[in-house]
């Protein structure tokens, strides 16, 4: 970069302690650039009960009213809209009993009394079923062939049988492991030894089992496959797109990239890929000091690097992770990114896909847009950061037909809200002046997409989580919460805003334009005290049907653990299906191709405390709690969320 100064962004994040950091992975604000579009704030209308209780039709009204629409397209998409709106009412998409607000936070989940669950692939689970069983603590040796802890997104790839048909009983699940405690995975506060920190590497990272029903309602369990493998932290991965011969991801040192880390949420690709997603990798680097000082630079402090990270310390045992050892310089640049994981080939590199940008990447949703062309939405989760997408050039089947991913090439967009409900879309490229007068080279750009995000003044969200696509193309986006926000604006209209947010919008051009219209969808705070109560959105999932699924991580109001809720495009009626266990956020979701069987995650359940729960095992008071998948059936084998 042509300004490389310093420390010019105060880096106050809290040096995490050791004992909670977890739960507060995002509580740090990295972004000093002042950007307040709309200091003028217009006054929006709060009141979604108001506008939505007139039923649909009102709801799309309040989506348009008093803008200028960027494109002729979005108005006949109106129509659509409302046409669309009264299907939905018609076939009375939710029916099942919900949970009731009563039912509470015990140490075991709560489900609706239409539906079931079972347990499937706890942390320690063996890969493969003749894999070395679970001991408490592992060894670094078992847990690199075993399932890993912090379950968070994931996608089932369907079998597909020898018909050509996509199994609903037999598949590859992808699985993220975000993020273990040290307390947790070692069963002492602090590592001592290189083994205790490879114990912890290999816990994180990402999962490819495969699993199979065996009974006829239920009985999904681990089987065989030449497929199965993990990834961790230091499995070899290979970089590619605009960054990937850059110096900017080269050490002194020349070791070679290895790993993935604090896995997120996740996507899928048209072509049948996983895409594992990059958060925060700050944490789990350090500065010993011991090589020479390490003081932040400006890209660091942006990132929320610090001297403790998240207390993880690595960095004293792995010289990886240490900033300040001058032979691994820039190994942090190789962190931050979208990864490309083959889930039925165990032989492909995982790849680093570096046009979609580095930040902490929440997750990924791709979608084809016009010409075919893929379009991937991005959250980067951290208090006033940003939304971002990716527009690859081409259509995406010719890409591939050329040898070229459409991940590699295409333009990296970072997203402002403006308050008449309009918006636009900022390309992220050295041929823009404002860019081209602080960065190098496009690599630049990428590689720290965060401060070129600054400087286009994008518009500083309550921390983007997952962003899912409606069938009426509209694009969900949770703001989980920002307790931290002082200044309101139409776009994040609580100050502060302790409880988090739904924003939809709809892009011009299918996907691929740089304008969109938006609109507030649900304000958590506005459902407490009522039996529809959810606070801190985060995993979100729009099914083909229109249903929206919204699944909990942060403190619930009305005494309920976190949950998954289920409502429609209209948000008029929330349904809670599921309430997970003392302590845990519920995360990660995915169905078999009928819909008909749904996995969620429990993740960190009683934060690791044996005194508070200890599921999935009997509750003994002594037993170490497990993070699981949750397999979800309705009795009455009907389509999940029905
Ligand atoms: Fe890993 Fe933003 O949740
Ligand atoms: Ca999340
Ligand atoms: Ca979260
Ligand atoms: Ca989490």
């Amino acid at each position: 970069m042509k300004q490389e100064t310093e420390c010019l962004i105060d880096n106050e994040q809290a040096v995490e302690s050791h004992v909670d950091f977890a739960n507060d992975h995002d509580n740090q604000i990295d972004n000093r650039s002042g950007n307040k579009p709309f200091n003028d704030f217009l006054k929006t209308d709060l009141k979604r009960r108001n506008l939505l209780k007139g039923g649909a039709a009102a709801a799309v009204t309040g989506f348009v009213a008093g803008m200028s629409l960027p494109n002729e397209a979005i108005a006949k998409d109106r129509d659509y809209y409302d046409k669309l709106a009264s299907h939905w009412r018609r076939r009375r998409l939710i029916n099942f009993t919900p949970v009731p607000v009563a039912a509470g936070n015990g140490p075991v989940p709560t489900i609706s009394d239409d539906y079931q669950y079972e347990v499937l692939i706890p942390w320690g689970t063996p890969l493969e079923p003749h894999g070395p069983e679970f001991s408490y603590p592992p060894t670094a040796q078992d847990q690199a062939q075993q399932i890993g802890i912090g379950h968070d997104g994931m996608h089932f790839f369907a079998q597909r049988r020898r018909n050509g048909r996509e199994s609903n009983r037999r598949g590859m699940l992808a699985i993220n492991h975000e993020f273990g405690r040290t307390p947790h995975v070692l069963g002492k506060a602090f590592p001592e030894t290189i083994e205790d920190v490879r114990v912890s590497q290999h816990a994180h990272g990402v999962s490819i089992v495969a699993i199979e029903q065996k009974g006829r309602y239920g009985g999904w369990q681990v089987s065989d496959s030449k497929d199965a493998r993990r990834i961790h932290v230091n499995t070899p991965v290979d970089f590619s797109g605009p960054v990937a011969s850059s110096e900017l991801i080269r050490t002194p040192n020349g070791n070679i990239p290895l790993g993935t880390v604090n896995n997120c949420s996740s996507g899928y690709t048209p072509w049948g890929t996983y895409l594992t997603c990059e958060e925060n990798f700050n944490g789990y680097f350090g500065a010993s000091n011991t090589a020479s000082a390490w003081v932040p630079t400006e890209a660091q402090a942006r990132y929320g690097f610090s001297e403790d990270g998240f207390g993880y310390g690595w960095h004293l045992f792995d010289r990886r992770f240490d900033l300040s050892d001058e032979d691994y310089r820039n190994e942090e640049n190789r962190f931050g990114w979208v990864v490309e994981i083959d889930p039925f080939d165990a032989t492909q590199t995982p790849t680093k896909r570096t046009a979609l940008g580095r930040f902490k990447h929440e997750g990924v949703e791709i979608v084809v847009g016009q010409d075919n062309r893929i379009v991937a939405y991005m959250g980067d989760d951290q208090r006033f950061d940003y939304i971002y997408k990716f527009v690859s050039d081409r259509d995406w089947r010719e890409m591939r037909y050329a040898g070229v991913s459409p991940l590699d090439e295409g333009k990296l967009y970072v997203a402002r809200f403006n308050e008449d409900g309009t918006g636009e879309w900022l390309e992220l490229t050295i041929d823009n002046p404002i860019l081209a007068a602080r960065f190098e080279s496009q690599e630049e750009v990428l590689t720290f997409a965060r401060l070129a995000a600054d400087l286009l003044e994008a518009t500083p969200m309550d921390r983007p989580e997952w962003v899912s696509v409606a069938p009426n193309q509209d694009v969900y986006c949770t703001l989980t919460n920002n307790s931290r926000r002082t200044v309101a604006d139409a776009a994040n209209p609580l100050a502060p805003n302790n409880d988090g947010h739904i924003i939809r919008w709809r892009d011009t051009s299918k996907h691929t334009g740089t304008k969109f219209v938006w609109e507030i969808f649900l304000i958590a705070e506005q459902t407490h005290g009522t039996e529809e109560s959810f606070s801190d959105p985060d995993g979100l999932w729009v099914d083909p049907d229109g249903r929206v699924f919204i699944q909990t991580d942060g403190g619930q109001k009305d005494g309920l653990n976190n949950q998954l809720l289920v409502t429609d495009a209209t948000g008029s009626k929330i349904s809670r299906l599921f309430i997970g266990v003392t302590g845990d956020e519920i995360t990660g979701i995915t169905v078999t191709p009928n819909r008909r069987t749904m996995f969620v995650n429990i993740q960190h359940p009683g934060n690791g405390d044996p005194a508070v729960t200890n599921f999935p095992a009997p509750q003994d008071g002594v037993t170490v709690p497990r993070d699981c998948t949750i397999v979800i059936t309705r009795k009455n084998g009907g389509i999940i969320g029905s």
